[in-house]
């Protein structure tokens, strides 16, 4: 059997880590595609990687490139391309500069590769994920977004850290927008099968859901000079996995709603399940009145940004 085929639009911190992590699990083949002026980073890295098979001993044929050619008969396009944030800016002060980007990736990619399942990543991912479905017009089913597993992985690591507990046991969800309005769900997070409430002080959960919404935003003040890419790399390639292997995964995304949670016509984070289908089911929860505002909350946010994409494309 053929191995499967993932290309990688952006070859920088993010696309670099991934490349890694996806030969590590030998989930197939790997394209990375940059920008003309990077190809020999790209070339660069994914030769670094190759060498590194001797070691590792996982199966993988590694390219680096700028041409779209290359990325033809891709099972999986993940998509980092463009900048990320510095301190002092927001996911959406990224807006201007993104959208040109991700418009001009959207085209190439339904050029080269019109069947592959697509997971954006460039922020503000609620709006940069409408934006590339908007040009593509590929089915949703085949383009989500991927904020909420990291989102949610946050999360479950201030849980485990606040009470020194194994990670594996702590399971959450993250519903919303991939920014500080983001709706995490403490009432659903139980560690071991325990209700969180159960085990922590209210004033505790507090600050974890407080951390969680500012945690894009401390990492961007600890680097100096761009945002996380271990943990989001981690999140996308958990996403091509269930894809690939047809895990049909729980896991919270940008999914494209048609009604769920009485939203209509927007990406938002929601749980879905991710198989072969791609975005299999969106699965609705039932939330309280204080969470169904701040989904809503979090939705005007998104809405605004949405907005600014369908003035530009
Ligand atoms: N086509 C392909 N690649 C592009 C294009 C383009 N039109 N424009 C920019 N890029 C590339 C850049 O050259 C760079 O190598 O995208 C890469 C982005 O890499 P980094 O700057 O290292 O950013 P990274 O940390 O990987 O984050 C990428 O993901 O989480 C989001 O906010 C983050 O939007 C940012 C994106």
């Amino acid at each position: 059997m053929a191995r499967k085929k993932l290309a990688f639009i952006g070859g920088g911190q993010i696309g670099g880590i991934m490349s890694l992590m996806a030969a590590q699990k030998q989930l197939g083949d790997i394209v990375m595609l940059d920008i003309p002026d990077r190809e020999g980073m790209c070339k660069g890295k994914m030769l670094d990687i190759a060498e590194s098979r001797g070691v590792g001993g996982y199966d993988a044929d590694m390219t680096g490139t700028s041409d779209y050619k290359d990325i033809a008969g891709a099972d999986v396009v993940i998509v980092t391309a463009g900048l990320p944030r510095k301190p002092g800016m927001s996911r959406d002060d990224l807006l201007d500069v993104n959208v040109k980007i991700i418009s001009e990736v959207a085209a190439r990619v339904k050029e080269n590769c019109p069947d592959a399942f697509n997971i954006i990543v460039t922020n503000p991912l609620d709006s940069m994920v409408y934006g590339f479905r908007k040009v593509t017009g590929f089915p949703k089913n085949r383009v989500c977004g991927m904020a909420g597993v990291l989102d949610t992985s946050r999360f479950c690591s201030f849980v485990a850290m606040e009470m020194n507990v194994s990670i594996e046991d702590v399971a959450a969800t993250v519903l919303g927008g991939h920014g500080p309005t983001m709706v995490p769900l403490p009432r659903l997070c139980t560690v071991g099968g325990i209700p969180l409430a159960e085990l922590m002080p209210q004033d505790k959960i507090d600050a974890i859901v407080s951390r969680t919404r500012g945690a894009g935003t401390e990492i961007v003040n600890l680097l100096g000079n761009g945002s996380a890419f271990f943990s989001p790399a981690a999140s996308a390639i958990m996403m091509a996995e269930s894809y690939l292997k047809d895990k049909k995964r729980v896991l919270p995304a940008a999914a494209y709603l048609e009604g769920e949670y009485g939203i209509n016509g927007f990406y938002l984070g929601v749980p879905v399940i991710i198989g072969a289908g791609g975005v299999e089911k969106v699965i609705e929860v039932k939330l309280t009145d204080d969470e169904k505002a701040a989904l809503m909350n979090s939705l005007e946010t998104v809405k605004t940004a949405v907005a600014d994409v369908d003035a530009r494309i």
